[in-house]
């Protein structure tokens, strides 16, 4: 009894492969997610910026990364962070120009390291001129590309959200989150006959707003820019069963762009791996929404990687299992340490033991990791922070990186109370400067762990993942990963209890370890024994 499905439970072996059209770099990809406001802020208004991003390029490639995806940087009333976009064309003062931009293009590609924008598809802001002209009762050119009822007295009884009486326009709007992002109109999968204002995909208005968002990303594209992470992907097409018409609008998209520009990556926020992946996405996301999983994984009280009380790795691998079996020979799924909307995980009791495990785990996952700003340091999530931009409970995940040990700990050179979210107010908080110095530190650690994916094909995006089946314990989980040219062992015990483990059926030659700490493996007859303290991980070669 080698693994899962000997025992009948869940499929022995994955492999994922990057999409048709995916560029060769994403297989040994490392991304790093930048909350531009909260990164670094050179010219000391308390905001970071896009010359702050530049200033820090050395540290990611010091780090080992090689793509960054920034949230988005354009002109906005910031009443979403950003999500809430005016003019897709311009970068927003507080962070720069558009040259700063470009420039930062160039000096990341000099570092190795790509760039990718958030791309907001679904929706503007209200400040958005096309929106503000499209609020006027007198037909114009943006009149359809926003949706707009044909009555603002009469409801629409369906499951979208209508915002009634905004301006003089007799219809309501359509929100896609918040009531002030007006959704764009890609048109409706089947308009119902009675009702004019919902138009096909292929109707005028859906059209001319489907080329405006072509010309963004040609814009961006052109100026150096490697991809996109796509914002809400899957909410253009309204009523939409099974997001079909969707994914056909999003195939048309990506082949329109990819012909003139080969090498860029299309990341999906969308949390479904099998719709996003058929729409021509090269990345999708384990998320707590859509499919879900991450959940599992993190967050809940039942999540696998809790000290106390915590559960099995099951729930999360079932998932992900089957969506990776969905998507085979087609695209990609991540498992990001955290983003912008979760928790981060550092929160309630974890400490850095705990945090090594679980990045021993995403740095030896298959697909493409992502690490949110500060993880890599252990930074905390902030509870009880006032909403900012519309942040609420994500504001704790939002607060600025901590780079030295200086004054507001070396994020900028503001007045305290004019940095844009307060500071880890705790003495002993976690810095750049303090664990770069420290071998043992998890900075080092992550670092250490990119390194060693970097350099080992079977840990890269692509390469066989086969989960073992670890004897009378649910608390461990060990798995192989594989190439054609060599293996690794991976044995993870999240929990403080430790525990002498089986693994069954796999007879190496060899059990080197190579980035250990608490594990100690032996070959022992058919078996290998590995020895686990409490939170302990083990990276072995075979
Ligand atoms: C996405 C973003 C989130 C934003 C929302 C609306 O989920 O990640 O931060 O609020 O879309 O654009
Ligand atoms: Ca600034």
């Amino acid at each position: 009894m080698g693994n899962y499905e000997d025992k009948g439970h869940l499929p022995t072996f994955s492999q994922m492969d990057t999409g048709p059209n995916s560029p060769a770099w994403l297989n040994q990809a490392v991304f790093y997610q930048i909350y531009p406001q909260s990164f670094y802020d050179a010219n000391g208004d308390g905001i970071g910026d896009i010359p702050g991003i530049i200033q820090k390029l050395d540290y990611l490639q010091w780090l080992g990364i090689n793509a960054v995806w920034i949230n988005p940087c354009f002109v906005s009333p910031f009443q979403d962070g950003g999500y809430d976009v005016a003019d897709f064309y311009r970068v927003a003062p507080r962070y720069g120009t558009n040259r700063d931009l470009y420039r930062l293009c160039r000096e990341a590609h000099r570092h190795g390291i790509r760039v990718c924008l958030d791309l907001v598809a679904g929706h503007t802001s209200t400040d958005h001129p096309w929106f503000k002209a499209s609020c006027l009762s007198s037909r114009n050119k943006y009149s359809d590309r926003y949706i707009w009822t044909s009555s603002t007295i009469s409801g629409a009884d369906i499951p979208l959200s209508f915002i009634r009486g905004y301006s003089e326009r007799d219809g309501s709007y359509v929100a896609n989150f918040f009531y002030f992002q007006p959704a764009l109109n890609y048109g409706f999968a089947k308009p119902a006959a009675d009702q004019p204002w919902q138009q096909s995909v292929d109707a005028a208005g859906p059209l001319q707003t489907r080329k405006e968002l072509i010309k963004t990303m040609d814009f961006w594209l052109s100026h150096g820019v490697d991809g996109f992470r796509v914002d809400m992907a899957f909410s253009l097409v309204k009523l939409d069963p099974g997001h079909k018409e969707t994914i056909k609008l999003w195939q048309d998209i990506g082949q329109k762009v990819r012909a003139l520009y080969p090498d860029i990556v299309l990341i999906a926020e969308w949390g479904n791996p099998e719709e996003s992946i058929a729409a021509g996405f090269d990345i999708d996301f384990v998320l707590p929404f859509g499919v879900g999983g991450y959940t599992d994984l993190m967050l809940n009280e039942k999540s696998f990687f809790r000290r106390h009380g915590g559960g099995n790795i099951r729930d999360f691998l079932k998932l992900y299992l089957e969506q990776a079996a969905k998507v085979k020979g087609k695209g990609l799924i991540s498992v990001p340490s955290a983003n912008h909307d979760v928790k981060r995980p550092c929160a309630d009791e974890r400490t850095v033991r705990d945090l090594k495990v679980i990045f021993t785990f995403l740095l030896t996952w298959p697909g493409v990791p992502f690490i949110y700003y500060g993880d890599e340091i252990g930074m905390r999530y902030i509870p009880g922070l006032a909403s900012k931009e519309g942040g609420y409970a994500r504001t704790g995940s939002r607060t600025p990186m901590q780079w030295g040990d200086g004054p507001n700990a070396g994020f900028s050179t503001a007045g305290e109370d004019q940095l844009y979210l307060p500071l880890d107010p705790r003495r002993n908080r976690p810095t750049v400067k303090n664990q770069a110095s420290d071998p043992r530190s998890l900075l080092n650690h992550v670092r250490k762990l990119i390194a060693l994916r970097r350099r080992s094909p079977a840990l890269q995006a692509v390469s066989a993942l086969i989960p073992l089946q670890v004897e009378n314990n649910d608390r461990h989980f060990a798995y192989l990963r594989q190439s054609a040219s060599e293996r690794f062992l991976i044995v993870l015990n999240p929990s403080a209890e430790p525990s002498l483990v089986r693994i069954n059926g796999i007879k190496p030659d060899n059990l080197v370890p190579q980035i250990c700490h608490g594990a100690q493996a032996c070959v022992e007859g058919d078996d290998i024994q590995v020895e686990l303290a409490g939170i302990s991980y083990g990276i072995f070669k075979l």
